[in-house]
């Protein structure tokens, strides 16, 4: 029996909801005899552990994570607690901590879900999207002059290493070499930019060498957009910064129907340190306790955490089910369904459990 060691923070807002509906349809798999079981560990970190102990998580929080195979991670963000206490203090130190250099965020449109761009369906929108996830334009390097006077000043100077670029392009050409089409849009603004994306161009002509068997292109990212919208069907694997994959990757979750079902794994491919596993959505307090809250992406990011793992089939397993539970219209309210979270979990657990492959 393969066991992983898995460390559950569901954090803020709608977190715990949807890590909850994930663990049993990780629990569901679990018991379909595929040679694995998942032993989990809760944390009650986040903006409640904050009020009460004034920090996010304890100090040797990062510590007490090393030792796990995976974190499946909910949401941080509350009302009441600023967002940079928030982000700062518990999910960016731990992406940071532990070197989770690549973000990895597929975009496909599921079945049952309207999508806005017409003639455009399941199967024609199909991409990942590898975002550096440890330095560029969040690297927090620049800093405020002469504050409050007319001639402040204030930098934001982007970082890019070449140990740093040529890691996550190597890690975005071995995805897209794993993928059917092995097709790799690297995506830069070279032209207005002439250090750092320039670097980014060079690094990729160069890595692509030890790729032949991956087609690649580059495409400087404002055309990128419209690439998006008008040819989506052009696009497969991409990699971009740190912020233009942010916004990239936005732009995809709206195109795909929803950035509710949108998942994304922060990991270290060295597996040096766990990698995390979380839906992009966020907290979502407007919702909190009304159980209506969309387990889809967590159950997306459950997938990529048993593929991380080594358990392909069983992600693949989870997959379906999600995929066969959205055809059946089983969805809800924020994609245009009636059902509530309880419903949606059931009906994945049903699936999985129905399965006779
Ligand atoms: C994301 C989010 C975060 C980011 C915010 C919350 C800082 O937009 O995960 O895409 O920009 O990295
Ligand atoms: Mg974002």
């Amino acid at each position: 029996m393969r066991r992983y060691r898995i460390a559950a923070i569901p954090a803020d807002g709608i977190g715990p909801e949807v890590i909850a509906a994930g663990l049993e349809v990780l629990e569901a798999l679990e018991t379909r005899g595929l040679g694995f079981s998942l032993d989990v560990t809760h944390f009650d970190w986040g903006s409640d552990y904050y009020r009460a102990n004034g920090r996010m998580m304890p100090e040797d929080g990062p510590e007490r994570l090393k030792g796990f195979d995976a974190i499946y991670f909910g949401a941080v963000g509350a009302p009441d607690v600023p967002d940079h206490v928030t982000l700062w203090g518990l999910r960016l130190p731990i992406c940071q901590g532990f070197d989770q250099y690549a973000n990895v965020r597929p975009t496909k449109i599921l079945p049952g879900i309207r999508a806005p761009l017409a003639g455009i369906g399941p199967g024609d929108l199909d991409w990942v999207i590898v975002r550096e996830n440890s330095e560029g334009e969040y690297s927090g390097n620049g800093g405020r002059v002469h504050r409050g006077l007319p001639e402040e000043v204030a930098t934001e100077v982007s970082v890019f290493t070449r140990v740093g670029v040529a890691r996550i392009m190597r890690y975005a050409f071995r995805l897209a070499r794993s993928r059917p089409r092995r097709l790799l849009t690297v995506v830069t603004k070279s032209n207005a930019q002439r250090h750092g994306m320039v670097m980014w161009d060079e690094i990729a002509a160069e890595v692509a060498r030890e790729f032949p068997d991956v087609t690649w292109d580059k495409m400087l990212v404002d055309a990128m957009t419209t690439r998006m919208v008008l040819k989506p069907r052009s696009l497969d694997t991409i990699v971009a910064t740190n912020l233009h994959a942010d916004i990239l990757s936005d732009l995809a979750g709206a195109l795909a129907g929803s950035l509710g079902v949108a998942p994304t794994a922060n990991i270290d491919p060295e597996r040096r340190y766990p990698s995390m596993f979380e839906p992009i959505h966020g907290s979502a307090f407007d919702i909190v306790g009304k159980g209506i809250a969309n387990p889809v992406a967590s159950f997306w990011t459950g997938a990529q955490m048993l593929e991380h793992l080594g358990e392909p089939d069983a992600a693949a397993r989870l997959l379906r089910a999600v995929e066969q539970v959205c055809a059946a219209g089983v969805m809800t309210p924020d994609v245009g369904g009636s059902a509530t979270t309880r419903e949606v979990t059931d009906a994945v657990v049903d699936a999985i459990r129905g399965a006779n492959d």
